[in-house]
């Protein structure tokens, strides 16, 4: 679960602020990874939904979002400044463009790492026009000096700028268009706090659930092409662990499979078959998370264990561990954070099919 009370008592814990990168060539070894990867591509574009009513599932902050984009088009004015917060392929790159397709405004995307400079961010803002959405993916991993000249732009549309160097140098300040900043993180916790408090709206996406996860299926199958039943969207939604990204990479691997085994053609059994043969297990668990488990529940005998020690007893960076895994097997109730650390739960003892060690 994805709530915040919960969250917020742990973040900070462990992912350095900007250390939280996840490792692109880690991430690409993992068959269920809600990172994007190449193979995506293609078939996003045309996937991702365009407006607020192909956009499943996350019903508050659509409701929300709806009143909010009615208000700002209602005073002719820009939204104010978002931010989405959330575990890998919830759907935060898509919101931001169903806000500019919404809004009838123009779309710049970018993210935290590829503005290096203050210039570069300056270059970027100068060219915006009125009412443009600047998309920011995954601004936690912005540098200091290009955050400090972002404050005054987002909070009165204004960036001072130093000329030249030494003792000629001299400020100028630029007036900027209007502009909605969205931005994109991981988890809230990981950004600054006069960063934060500069979004006036911030939405956490939520995992989920398998019915949304189908009609996701559903809608993707429609515009692929591909026949399937509800059974076999149920059951390749139940597989998702609760990520509209992952839904649709699993139809895809699904499609290719009953192209040559069932004549294009999805059911439940076709579905079930793919799936166990691409060995995606009912929980839609991959080595890593197994791995996670087997190390809390088998090395460390169901005791609580700091994420540093389960880190490297893995060989994964503490901060992936936190953003990318952790989140599902939380959700999922496989494993707990108590205040002495993870633990894996009677359900994860289960799962792996594991005796839990006699409590003392
Ligand atoms: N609410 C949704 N309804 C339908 N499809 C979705 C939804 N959210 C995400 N998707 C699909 O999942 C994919 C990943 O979403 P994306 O916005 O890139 O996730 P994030 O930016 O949070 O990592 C998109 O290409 C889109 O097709
Ligand atoms: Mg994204």
């Amino acid at each position: 679960m994805w709530e915040s009370d919960k969250d917020d008592l742990f973040e900070g814990t462990g992912a350095a602020r900007g250390g939280a990168g996840i490792s692109p060539q880690r991430m690409g070894q993992r068959s269920v990874t809600a990172e994007l990867t190449s193979d995506d591509l293609d078939v996003d574009r045309t996937l991702r939904p365009k407006t607020l009513d192909d956009y499943c599932g996350q019903e508050r902050v659509r409701e929300n979002l709806r009143v909010l984009i009615q208000a700002a088009r209602d005073r002719n004015e820009p939204l104010d400044h978002v931010i989405f917060s959330g575990p890998p392929g919830l759907g935060k790159t898509t919101l931001a463009g169903v806000l500019a397709n919404e809004m009838g405004a123009n779309l710049h995307t970018t993210s935290g790492p590829a503005i290096e400079r203050t210039g570069d961010l300056a270059a970027i803002l100068t060219n915006l026009s009125e009412g443009d959405i600047l998309f920011v993916d995954e601004i936690h991993r912005l540098n200091h000096q290009v955050e400090e000249v972002l404050y005054p732009a987002m909070e009165d549309f204004f960036l001072d700028i130093v000329i030249g160097k030494g003792p000629a140098a001299r400020s100028i300040r630029l007036d900027i268009p209007h502009f909605t900043l969205v931005g994109a993180t991981t988890r809230t916790g990981l950004l600054t706090g006069p960063l934060r408090d500069r979004f006036g709206i911030s939405y956490r996406l939520d995992y989920y659930s398998t019915d949304e996860l189908a009609r996701i299926v559903a809608r993707s199958a429609a515009i692929l092409g591909v026949e399937i039943d509800a059974q076999g969207a149920a059951e390749i939604a139940s597989r998702s662990r609760g990520t509209p990204r992952l839904a649709n990479r699993l139809l895809k691997r699904v499609r290719d499979y009953a192209q040559v085994k069932a004549e294009g053609s999805i059911s439940w059994e076709v579905a079930a078959e793919a799936l166990a043969f691409f060995e995606i297990d009912e929980l839609g668990l991959d080595w890593m998370d197994v791995k996670i488990l087997d190390a809390l529940a088998r090395t460390f005998r169901g005791r609580p264990v700091g994420l540093t020690t389960i880190a490297s007893a893995v060989g994964e960076d503490p901060s992936t561990l936190e953003d990318v895994y952790e989140p599902y097997l939380l959700q999922q109730g496989l494993i707990i954070r108590t205040p002495q650390g993870r633990q894996a739960t009677p359900a994860a003892f289960e799962h792996l099919g594991i005796v839990p060690p006699v409590q003392k």
